[in-house]
């Protein structure tokens, strides 16, 4: 297939983008691709594919942005219930830690989550990544995380599994049992640290390699943070997880500045997310690294918190920054990257150009595959959207209403536009 008549094509060429180099869109003007068997096969412009393959069959981009498909690296999209209620509390002034500690926030999805059956779960969780999926995100990265018990857990790997088989959007799913201290260990958290070191993590490795054995090992995460994982627990539990061979993740200063990046450049994490209170230390320790930055704006915007990722600093101290969406019940339930796009580029003061950078080939980085996807480039997946504007500069700068008309996943079309009028 010859996609053709790109006004911009946003190739993202040349691999994950640090410090000032972030923004490189390597854009071709009346840009073509064409696609076969799930794969980019040539990158050019118009004239020159339609040149070299005179017979393919075409689809008009119809002088609109082509670009990537949206990588969204950090979500908790499995879970059952809401939290309306919190929402309305925390409006009310209620701090989102004292809610955690009074047994609401991420404690009350863990109780609607043991209850619900894996049928319950797929179905509740199913119309959350359609969504996703109609907003331009071709991979997603999707945390357990709402069990905080082994059975749990393990129900929640199983429908992210089913979840990533059955949709035409490919997660990259992380064991993320240390979100939380299971409420069973309440005054003990160094207990369920132990249980987490000692017994969740082996049988986790033991499992996957039985129910997924094709599959790589999935990320290991821990919330490091006041009220839940101290740095030293952090370290324990990541590092036993290094050494079973499990890829790492950490959520780092959302609230509080413990450590927690600088620990995850040290053991080689693939990212360290969230990245609001950070230390300049800590940041100079990402931009030396090769772990990705994650800064997730829908959680200050979803908390009315001011405070943001400091992108700045991050990209002078050469970090590589992506973008996610952390789409989850009690801080941020979005779905659409374009909003969390809109909100750093106000809030983290980023161009629309560094911020699709930042969700496309710096946010493959951050789940580490950005070998395989998050530009069009000649080998890559042919994971790629059609946008309703022709300049790119329009993403960013409008939000709230989807830009998005035709996701092209793995060579697949998918129309998601609801339509426009058209003058005859
Ligand atoms: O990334 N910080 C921890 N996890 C989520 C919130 C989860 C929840 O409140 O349910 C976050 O913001
Ligand atoms: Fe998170």
């Amino acid at each position: 297939m010859l996609i053709h008549s790109a006004s911009q094509l946003l190739t993202l060429a040349g691999g994950p983008q640090r410090g000032h180099a972030l923004g490189t869109l390597g854009i071709i003007e009346n840009g073509a691709v064409i696609v076969r068997d799930e794969k980019i096969i040539a990158v050019g412009t118009t004239d020159e594919l339609r040149n070299a393959y005179p017979d393919e069959p075409t689809l008009d981009a119809g002088h609109s942005v082509l670009m990537p498909g949206f990588v969204d690296p950090h979500t908790h999209v499995i879970w059952a219930g809401d939290r309306a209620n919190e929402f309305e509390m925390k409006m009310g002034g209620m701090a989102y830690l004292d809610i955690l500690a009074a047994g609401g926030g991420i404690i009350s999805t863990v109780k609607a989550t043991r209850t619900a059956s894996l049928e319950t779960l797929i179905a509740q969780t199913r119309p959350r990544l359609l969504k996703m999926f109609a907003h331009g995100t071709t991979t997603a990265e999707a945390k357990t995380g709402y069990g905080l018990q082994t059975s749990t857990e393990l129900r929640l790997l199983k429908a992210l599994l089913a979840l990533d088989d059955e949709s035409p959007l490919d997660l990259a799913i992380t064991f993320l049992g240390a979100h939380a201290i299971a409420p069973e260990y309440k005054d003990n958290p160094q207990g369920y640290t132990d249980e987490v070191v000692n017994t969740m993590l082996p049988m986790l490795k033991e499992w996957w390699e039985t129910h997924a054995p094709r599959l790589n090992l999935p990320f290991v995460d821990v919330f490091c943070e006041t009220k839940a994982f101290d740095l030293e627990q952090s370290r324990q539990i990541l590092t036993r997880a290094g050494s079973l061979g499990f890829p790492l993740k950490i959520h780092a200063d959302e609230f509080d500045n413990l450590g927690g990046a600088a620990l995850a450049a040290e053991l080689g994490a693939a990212s360290a997310d969230h990245l609001v209170r950070t230390s300049d230390a800590d940041i100079a320790a990402l931009g030396k690294s090769d772990t990705v930055a994650v800064a997730l704006p829908c959680t200050p915007f979803g908390l009315a918190e001011k405070d943001y990722t400091p992108a700045k600093k991050l990209i002078a101290a050469d970090a590589m920054l992506a973008l996610a969406t952390d789409c989850n019940p009690g801080t941020s339930w979005n779905e659409s990257m374009q909003i969390a796009i809109a909100l750093a580029c106000r809030y983290m003061k980023l161009t629309p150009a560094q911020a699709i950078a930042a969700s496309t080939i710096n946010s493959a980085h951050a789940i580490r595959r950005s070998d395989t996807i998050g530009s069009i480039e000649v080998g890559k997946q042919a994971d790629m959207l059609i946008l309703s504007v022709p300049d790119y500069r329009q993403v960013g700068y409008r939000y709230g209403t989807n830009l998005v008309k035709q996701v092209i996943k793995r060579g697949r079309v998918y129309s998601v536009d609801v339509g426009y009028y058209r003058t005859a």
